[in-house]
């Protein structure tokens, strides 16, 4: 397919294709080109520039063209955290919470993720690819082009090699970019309450060596977390990932800093995740590693935890990313436009920043920069046209809506007027 979008009110996120990441200060800048055009082929980008510059159409065979007067075009958004393959959902724990119980207490008495893996280990893989395919539409029409999906609602070999196989088939079938990580260390299962080291064996010895032989992960991650995993148990999962050839992109810091963020930057994590809790030295730790801190704006809000510091990082000139991590205990939620808002309304970081956030460096954390996360010539054609609206600061500030108009991906139009 051959699409031509011309007189696009502004391009947002654009540049040579040559920025991985934006950190710090730079993270203000979010370059933009007013009154564009862009022509997509074979999928990727294959120019854009402004309107007095354009030269005409000389081929207008099977050519699709899109007026974009008023609108703005963006890269799709990437959401470089999620759990999006479960199996159900966990409502009574979220009215349980409204009547006064705790996360960690519902999590105590049985509830929370080991209540998502009795779920899921009882669905097949057919329903578990229905359910997770309803989840991609709907982000997909939110504008989300490229997603991460976790295991770690499996909890035993067979169903985290089902969740993982899912991911594999979705790779395989969707539109959208899918990157998947194992994440068998999200809880230790009843079964294995008073033997930590033997869940741990099996996810080192069983569990590790068959998606590597099966190609089923890119990456390794651990709930580093009091009452989940200690530092030294991820560190052991870490290295014998890393070992398999997965690379470290972990959740730590959530509800108490325990020195998961040291260690998992010293492993040479692609990002840590969630940060709700950070000390200075956690915020010292990042500088100057390749590490992508990731925050998690919609979980801090469905929890009513703290939102993490996204201000003190970046004046210490660190970058930030942001996703969703989209699970049915802590955030039931994909939507990127609302993870905008709340970061805007929330942790006061400009439009500008936020956009950089869950494009270019959400891309980043999934190692994704190099063909998604901008406007570049020779990127994956993942964008969207949004509604007519006034500017792009404007998504944040409308919370709720959702602006997206026309969903492109892999070159291919997808959906108009918010509908997939
Ligand atoms: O990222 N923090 C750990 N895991 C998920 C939530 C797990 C659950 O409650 O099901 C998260 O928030
Ligand atoms: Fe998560």
């Amino acid at each position: 397919m051959k699409i031509l979008i011309k007189n696009i009110k502004e391009l947002v996120q654009v540049d040579d294709g040559t920025r991985i990441k934006v950190a710090g200060k730079d993270m203000a800048q979010l370059p933009t080109l007013k009154d564009a055009w862009l022509s997509v082929e074979d999928g990727k980008i294959s120019d854009y520039g402004s309107m007095s510059d354009w030269n005409g159409v000389e081929d207008w065979t099977g050519l699709e063209v899109i007026d974009a007067t008023d609108k703005l075009v963006l890269p799709s958004w990437c959401d470089s955290h999620t759990h999006l393959i479960f199996a159900g959902s966990r409502e009574a724990e979220f009215v349980d919470r409204i009547k006064g119980l705790s996360y960690e207490e519902i999590a105590a008495r049985g509830g929370g993720i080991l209540n998502s893996a009795k779920k899921l280990q009882d669905t097949s893989e057919e329903e578990l690819i229905e359910q997770t395919q309803v989840r991609l539409d709907e982000i997909a029409s939110m504008g989300t082009g490229a997603v991460e999906i976790k295991s770690g609602y499996g909890l035993s070999t067979d169903a985290e090699l089902k969740i993982l196989r899912v991911a594999k088939k979705l790779k395989e079938s969707s539109d959208l970019t899918i990157k998947s990580t194992f994440l068998g260390a999200h809880a230790i299962p009843a079964e294995y309450k008073d033997n930590r080291d033997g869940y741990l064996d099996l996810i080192v010895e069983e569990m590790l060596p068959i998606i590597k032989e099966e190609g089923l992960a890119e990456y390794i991650d651990v709930f580093c977390e009091t009452n989940y995993f200690t530092v030294a148990e991820m560190e052991r999962v870490m290295e014998a990932g890393t070992a398999h050839g997965l690379k470290p992109k972990v959740h730590v810091n959530q509800f108490t800093s325990i020195g998961g963020i040291e260690a998992a930057v010293r492993h040479k994590a692609l990002s840590v995740d969630h940060l709700e809790i950070m000390e200075d030295k956690d915020i010292e730790a990042i500088v100057g590693s390749e590490t992508m801190p990731t925050m998690l704006p919609s979980c801090s809000f469905f929890l009513s935890i703290p939102f993490g510091p996204a201000r003190s990082l970046i004046e210490r000139g660190l970058p930030v990313a942001l996703a969703t991590d989209y699970n049915p205990g802590s955030t039931p939620s994909g939507n990127i436009p609302f993870v905008l808002s709340l970061a805007c309304i929330k942790m006061r970081m400009t439009p500008e920043e936020a956009i950089n956030a869950v494009t270019l460096n959400s891309a980043y954390a999934m190692d994704l920069s190099e063909t998604h996360g901008s406007i570049a010539k020779g990127k994956v054609a993942n964008l969207f046209i949004t509604k007519e609206v006034p500017s792009y600061a404007y998504i944040p500030y409308s919370f709720g809506s959702n602006l997206v108009d026309t969903v492109i991906l892999k070159g291919e139009i997808k959906s108009t007027n918010g509908k997939v």
